[in-house]
């Protein structure tokens, strides 16, 4: 078991202690970190809660199959343990030995891409991200990838102009020259598990499953955390100090997912952008929901297992995959059990999980060929935002048109997500019309008594959900 995080910087490893003299925490943001160091200051802090993107940077990983994977994150949501076994790049580590300037940040000047220049070290690594992961990317991929970046005064016409020029040159630079040195210092890091702790603090990181359940049923009472992009919070807003953590993100067994001819198993571990090509074909309703989580930089880091152990009553997957009829998997140290994601969440932010249980994977059936599903997000922008409420919404009809099942899970109408019983009640065996919709539409009244907050009135609310029914019918009819 060790007790420091190895990973690399600058080319090098560096092994991170958190004894007192260090003055770091295992909830050292790695922003945080960077920021003490005395070259890498360009990360700035804009929110510390992952809406800016000043903070960005970009992660190296091994991939399952020995290739190197970067992705864009915000350094201001993840403890500094998280980079165990991976390569920190930061701005300062762009310019090549040469110091020419690397391709993204040539194009940012050839295009007037910065202005007053706070947003600029942030939104350059984001566009290092889609340079390494995409060649020629279209408009709309360049536009997912910079949605998580804030600029107030350049204006993006020239920064996307940047990124169009930076990625059309190809994405061949000193990263990939030096890949397989990189690859092979990666390699020699020592993957062994983490136990770690400071006078008020203890955080495991275990890599493997069977170690992360006997830490659950020894320690009930420990924070787990996978992608900490809910759980950072905590820390950055409220500066709590979480006396123990279970870090699952190098648990290897949850990233993985199996198809077989009856359903997609989705480890509880996979990566929200990880997740998203192993939906697109069979499960597009998903695929679409996935593609306005967050932005690139929390898609790079939030789990499906994250997602829903938040319990969320505006969490995005849950409906969704209640309109899919998925099953939740939970697993304790006695073994596995599935629960239709229906019961999964039993309150405000009460799951069926026991304390000694984690989530471990998301069960999807085949998608059946003769049903419609559609899922809908209201919120107040399209990008990198939390929905105002949702829906995820199956149907299936007979072959005189009437409603043979159907399926209305809402997110953000209750204190959790809920299905509209008495609708799908009033829908069933009727035939799908807009005169029955309009009709079935007044039973949402009787579903929900949503509540009025900062992202929506309680009478929007009712109305935008009785408006979704209509869209979901004016989509399938
Ligand atoms: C800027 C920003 C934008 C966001 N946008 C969206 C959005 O558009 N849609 C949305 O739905 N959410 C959004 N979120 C919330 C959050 O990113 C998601 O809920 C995410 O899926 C959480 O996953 P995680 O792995 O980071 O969870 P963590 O923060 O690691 O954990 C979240 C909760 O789940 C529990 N948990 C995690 N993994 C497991 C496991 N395997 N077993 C048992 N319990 C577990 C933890 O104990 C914790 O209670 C956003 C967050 C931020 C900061
Ligand atoms: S500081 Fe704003 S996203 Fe991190
Ligand atoms: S250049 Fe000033 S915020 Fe973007």
């Amino acid at each position: 078991m060790k007790t420091s995080i190895p990973f690399i910087l600058d080319g090098n490893i560096v092994n991170v202690d958190f004894h007192p003299s260090a003055g770091l925490r295992p909830t050292t943001t790695v922003l945080n970190y960077l920021r003490s160091l005395p070259i890498h200051r360009g990360v700035k802090e804009g929110c510390a809660e992952g809406d800016c993107g000043a903070c960005t940077v970009v992660i190296g990983e091994l991939t399952a199959d020995g290739r190197m994977k970067y992705r864009a994150v915000d350094s201001c949501l993840l403890f500094l343990p998280m980079l165990h076994g991976k390569q920190l790049i930061t701005i300062e580590n762009l310019k090549d030995t040469e110091q020419h300037l690397h391709p993204v940040q040539q194009a940012m000047v050839d295009h007037h891409g910065s202005q007053c220049g706070f947003c600029t070290p942030g939104i350059v690594m984001s566009m290092f991200g889609l340079y390494k992961n995409s060649h020629q990317p279209s408009k709309e991929e360049t536009g997912l990838a910079l949605a998580g970046n804030l600029c107030r005064c350049t204006g993006y016409r020239p920064i996307i102009d940047a990124a169009a020029a930076a990625c059309a040159s190809g994405n061949r630079d000193h990263f990939s020259a030096d890949e397989s040195k990189m690859i092979e210092l990666l390699k020699s890091i020592s993957q062994e598990s983490v136990s770690t702790s400071t006078s008020d603090q203890r955080y495991d990181q275990p890599s493997t499953l069977k170690e992360a359940l006997k830490l659950v049923q020894q320690f009930p009472a420990a924070v787990v955390i996978n992608g900490a992009s809910d759980v950072a919070l905590r820390v950055t807003k409220r500066f709590e100090v979480i006396p123990h953590i279970i870090d699952l993100s190098r648990v290897e067994e949850l990233k993985r997912s199996t198809r077989n001819q009856h359903s997609l198993s989705l480890g509880a571990g996979l990566k929200i952008s990880d997740a998203m090509p192993l939906v697109r074909d069979d499960y597009p309703a998903l695929h679409e929901m996935l593609t306005w989580f967050g932005a690139e930089q929390i898609r790079n880091v939030a789990t499906l297992g994250g997602n829903l152990g938040t319990a969320s009553p505006i969490g995005d997957a849950l409906p969704v995959l209640m309109a899919y009829g998925a099953e939740i998997e939970l697993t304790s140290a006695a073994g596995s059990r599935k629960i239709p994601a229906n019961n999964f969440v039993l309150g405000y932010r009460r799951t069926e999980r026991r304390p000694d249980e984690l989530i471990t994977a998301v069960i999807l059936p085949k998608a059946s060929t003769s049903s419609n599903v559609r899922s809908y997000k209201i919120s107040k922008r399209r990008d990198l935002d939390i929905a105002t409420l949702s829906g995820g919404f199956r149907l299936e009809l007979d072959s005189k048109n009437n409603v043979r099942e159907i399926v209305l899970a809402y997110g953000g109408m209750a204190e959790r997500t809920k299905r509209a019983e008495s609708t799908e009640a009033f829908l069933h065996g009727k035939p799908w019309t807009r005169k029955v919709i309009e009709e079935a539409q007044r039973c949402i009244d009787a579903d929900f008594k949503p509540i009025s907050d900062v992202r929506g009135s309680a009478q929007f609310r009712s109305l935008a959900a009785k408006n979704l029914l209509m869209k979901f019918w004016l989509e399938t009819v």
